[in-house]
């Protein structure tokens, strides 16, 4: 007897994007939406800033919008897709309201509009400074009250069933080449720790970014790159993965890892000041503190190599006490508990990894090359963010996308599989025995996120990058024997896929010969149109 789950619709996620997909397609399909932790443990939750749209036609327009998002991008954002998301984004704002999250209101009830770099006008929408907060509370509220939605927490995705890998009954994962379609996932269940086959007419990829690839960085635990490292193991196409966006403005305090400080700080006149309490940036760009992220991120690691300090300073001193305490509240209690009373006191502050603006290559129905296998929100590569993701634009990307790829799978439902095809194979243990030795894959995790960090940061040179490959190739090999003699825990599955994810970008950092948006190479410092006017785009061979 078959006895594994099935649902039409898989979804592996549960940010922003996960969640509203799995809202779509539940109106007319069954659907599993898994998650490794708690349903609301995603980084949407973290996002303290808030969603792009344009919503004051006095000011702004979505030509403007437009613009400002193809500039940030540095000339290799998609055209098409900008369009398609800047317009959809007041009916995605209008449908968060429908949902139930409650965005900031002047006394007049008109929504609040924000201002983030590279934004020529205010438009970012938000809830104080957690709108990544009040967002997940209002879908997840949503998703568990709904009959077509089977939520499996703690679960998390292993590698994706395909036909050719069920094909060639190989329990490692190879591509299955041309006209390779997905029949599921194995995922394992980190409470029981047994991995469990789920089979699906169609599975969607909303596992969010890989932020933990690196040792500082503002996203969460979660952050570690599963779905874009299981995508490529099967043969997806991977674009622009030299990429990652570092936030210019991470707290820096020894005790605490990972807070933001927003740049709607800098929307609301925060000016950065140096060690020697100067503001620099308009020695960098004429848009000073309200510059492109990639153009703050690397101003502030000029002004700490230059003098040598640990942190440089955001300036909110000279803002009314009352509206910083009212307007960024989290931040300021955060700080407050911390002895930095920001009314007072300048915040330490450094760049931190942020956001991952390549991924898994879509097309503008979240269509990967892999039959049947959707991919949306910060996983996917959809041409939105070029070189350089504009601020306040992954939130609004996620919702836009969540509903063109649901109108994808009615399509794809509509043509069902045959049931046969979705019987899918337990997964194979082997002869694997009990990891014993936890400090191996610990020691493996620290020195990836170190050499990353080291290695593949802000600024780049062909020397360190090809280091950071040979290490890295090391690596890949230990955890490939490890893989397979040792039961599956959710730190060996994580490593596995932050190293995959890691030689992606140091690979596509390696082939980009030229300096454009966030990839800066001191050895190749001009940008080169002639030359590199396109994405990056990597695939696993069949034979790899
Ligand atoms: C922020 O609040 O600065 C983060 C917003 C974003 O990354 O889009």
């Amino acid at each position: 007897m078959d006895t594994v789950q099935k649902a039409d619709v898989l979804v592996i996620g549960s940010g922003i994007a996960g969640l509203s997909y799995a809202l779509h397609v539940a109106d007319f399909a069954s659907v599993i939406l898994v998650t490794k932790r708690g349903l609301g443990d995603a980084n949407t939750a973290w996002a303290q800033g808030g969603i792009a749209a344009v919503l004051d036609p006095e000011v702004d327009s979505f030509a403007t919008h437009v613009t400002d998002t193809l500039t940030a991008g540095a000339g290799l954002c998609r055209r098409d897709v900008v369009e398609m998301i800047v317009e959809h984004g007041p009916a995605a704002i209008s449908r968060l309201i429908e949902l139930g999250v409650d965005f900031d209101r002047g006394p007049d009830g008109d929504l609040l509009l924000a201002r983030e770099g590279g934004h020529s006008v205010r438009r970012v929408v938000h809830h104080a400074d957690s709108t990544g907060e009040a967002i997940e509370i209002a879908l997840v509220d949503r998703l568990r009250r709904h009959p077509n939605i089977r939520i499996l927490e703690h679960h998390l995705a292993v590698d994706l069933i395909t036909r050719g890998r069920i094909a060639k009954g190989q329990r490692q994962c190879h591509p299955g080449g041309k006209g390779d379609r997905v029949l599921g996932a194995y995922v394992l269940d980190t409470k029981a720790m047994r991995v469990v086959p789920l089979a699906a007419q169609v599975v969607c990829l909303a596992t969010g970014g890989s932020g933990k690839v690196y040792r500082y960085t503002t996203n969460p635990d979660v952050a570690t790159g599963d779905g874009l490292a299981m995508a490529w193991r099967a043969g997806a196409r991977v674009a622009n993965m030299e990429f990652f966006q570092f936030h210019p403005t991470c707290l820096f305090h020894p005790h605490v890892k990972n807070f933001l400080i927003s740049e709607a700080l800098r929307g609301e006149g925060g000016v950065l000041r140096n060690a020697a309490g100067e503001a620099f940036m308009p020695r960098y760009h004429p848009l000073r503190d309200l510059a492109p992220r990639d153009i703050v991120a690397r101003a502030i690691d000029s002004e700490l190599k230059q003098s040598g300090a640990d942190s440089v300073f955001l300036d909110m001193t000279h803002l009314p006490g009352e509206f910083l305490e009212e307007r960024f509240p989290t931040i300021f209690a955060t700080c407050m508990s911390l002895g930095i009373d920001i009314r007072a006191q300048p915040i330490p502050v450094v760049p931190a990894a942020h956001y991952q603006c390549g991924g898994v290559q879509v097309d503008q129905q979240g269509r990967t090359n892999i039959d049947r296998l959707l991919a949306i929100g910060e996983v996917s590569c959809t041409g939105l963010h070029g070189a350089n993701r504009l601020a306040s634009t992954s939130l609004l990307e996620g919702v836009v996308y969540a509903e063109t790829a649901a109108q994808q799978t009615r399509t794809l439902l509509a043509q069902p599989l045959d049931a046969t095809e979705l019987i899918v194979p337990e997964w194979d243990t082997g002869s694997a025995g009990d990891a014993d030795e936890i400090v191996v894959v610990k020691q493996s995790w620290d020195e990836i996120r170190r050499l990353m960090w080291n290695y593949v940061g802000i600024v780049r040179t062909n020397r360190r990058l090809l280091r950071a490959q040979r290490r890295l190739r090391l690596i890949e090999q230990e955890v490939r024997e490890d893989y397979w003699r040792f039961h599956l825990t959710p730190d060996l599955v994580e490593l596995r896929n932050i190293t995959a994810v890691a030689l992606l970008i140091v690979e596509s950092a390696l082939s980009r010969q030229e300096s454009r948006g966030l990839h800066w190479s001191a050895d190749y410092p001009e940008t080169d149109d002639e030359h590199w006017l396109h994405d990056t785009v990597r695939q696993r061979s069949p034979s790899e």
